[in-house]
């Protein structure tokens, strides 16, 4: 099991750069085997949930190399070798079934286990299934697999989701780059990791109008082709940072970011009197720590809403501030498991169905969060335990750090250059 040891207290400064974003990264590569072609990508994080998506890529028939210092990967799918993706891969994470809508681009059959990922919510792919039936595939589901098929090829259609789901919004657009005719997609969800799904596809030659508004147009094309392409920086790492510089105190510049797509991140630091100045392609973060944060009301929503990925970070520097401050979270039905492992450190959180109610340190007399041992049971609510733990007196452990490091590359590394009295190790 991998643990963070955390000596809390310490406030962070310096600078700290932004990886390629995990949820760019994920679909980009499952779009990669659209075509025949050398594709080259560029700014790619180093993270598990991307080597599992390579595995599965090569299940299926990819040749990929990865150049790890230089954070590119070259993949070429010069032919579809298996359609049918196992319970062990599938289940490795969530984003496995974004193989759906490229093998019934390419080939117009796959059979995929249901997918697995992070234990938020229930996860349905009701609405992947909806806009793959309207564009001509029938759908089986047997046995916890499902098995698309669409002998006569994919026609276009006009899809409405019923919710602006991301998942079901890059499927849909994957397999719609190789349908007869323009495919529609009404109430699309429109985070920026969309429309650099389709700013990729684009390059490939995929001809696709709207991405990042709640409608898009794709026309089908007959052959995508190779290109290379750097991936959009990951606002959900630099909303991390934001959030743990605003916790424990300090001035950090975190750097190649997209500023524009931090926008609902700074405007509710910025609420909570947390300096927050914007550069070109950085932000820098200033912040009085305990007892300066003034208590906000978060509501996490699709984008340009507030990210749901960001709800347990922000929870955990909720806990330092001068109030009460409410949390609703309105994406996932299960999406506050941390709570219990951020109570555990001393934090005053009662939940009410989606909402967290987080009391903070108006009382002087309100000790400090007390290091401990912890649990991560997901990606972000264990971000939020780190978080947690750099404002705590003493030593925490946070232990199954797996969790963590699906999502972010090297998270102990990047915050001991900021700073932070923390380490990285495995038990065993
Ligand atoms: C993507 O998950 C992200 N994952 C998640 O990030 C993120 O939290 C989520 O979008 C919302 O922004 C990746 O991109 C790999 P959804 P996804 O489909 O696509 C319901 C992280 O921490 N829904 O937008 O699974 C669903 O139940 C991860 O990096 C249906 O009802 O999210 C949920 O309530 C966690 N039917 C809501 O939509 C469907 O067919 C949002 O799900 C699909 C979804």
């Amino acid at each position: 099991m991998n643990i963070y040891k955390i000596n809390g207290g310490r406030t962070l400064r310096g600078s700290v750069e932004i990886d390629g974003a995990k949820n760019a990264a994920l679909p980009i590569i499952a779009a990669s085997l659209l075509t025949k072609d050398v594709c080259l990508l560029g700014n790619m994080p180093k993270l598990k949930d991307v080597d599992n998506m390579l595995l599965i890529a090569g299940h299926i028939g990819s040749n990929f190399d990865c150049d790890i210092t230089n954070s590119i990967v070259r993949i070429e799918t010069s032919k579809i070798i298996n359609s049918e993706i196992g319970y062990n891969l599938a289940a490795k994470l969530r984003a496995s079934f974004l193989f759906a809508g490229a093998l019934l681009a390419v080939n117009g059959y796959v059979k995929i286990a249901m997918p697995g990922g992070c234990d938020i919510g229930l996860r349905p792919i009701d609405l992947h299934l909806k806009g793959f039936n309207l564009m001509g595939a029938e759908a089986v589901k047997d046995g916890g697999f499902v098995t698309l098929n669409a002998p006569m090829g994919l026609h276009g259609a006009e899809v409405y989701l019923d919710f602006p789901s991301v998942g079901a919004t890059e499927n849909i657009m994957i397999a719609a780059t190789a349908a007869a005719g323009k495919t529609t997609i009404k109430n699309a969800a429109a985070e920026p990791e969309i429309v650099d799904l389709a700013n990729y596809l684009c390059e490939m030659g995929a001809d696709i109008v709207g991405a990042g508004s709640d409608t898009i147009e794709i026309k089908g094309k007959k052959q995508l082709r190779g290109t290379i392409y750097n991936i959009v920086p990951d606002r959900i790492e630099a909303g991390t940072f934001m959030a743990a510089a605003g916790a424990v105190g300090g001035d950090i510049t975190v750097k190649k970011v997209n500023p524009v797509h931090l926008e609902p991140v700074t405007l509710k630091l910025r609420e909570a009197g947390i300096t927050v100045e914007e550069g070109s392609d950085f932000v820098r973060v200033i912040s009085g720590g305990r007892g300066s944060v003034r208590p906000i009301d978060i509501r996490t929503l699709p984008y340009p809403g507030f990210p749901t990925d960001m709800q347990a970070q922000m929870t955990a520097l909720l806990t330092q501030a001068n109030g009460t401050s409410l949390i609703t979270e309105t994406i996932f039905e299960n999406r506050f498991q941390y709570v219990g492992e951020l109570n555990r450190l001393g934090a005053v959180i009662k939940l009410n169905e989606r909402t967290a109610v987080v009391s903070g340190v108006e009382k002087k007399e309100k000790p400090f969060l007390t290091g401990t041992a912890v649990e991560a049971t997901d990606l972000r609510g264990g971000a939020a335990l780190v978080i947690a733990a750099l404002s705590a007196k003493g030593e925490t452990r946070v232990c199954n750090t797996e969790f963590i490091e699906r999502g972010y590359s090297d998270l102990a590394g990047k915050l001991s250059l900021l700073g932070a009295d923390i380490i990285s190790y495995r038990e065993c």
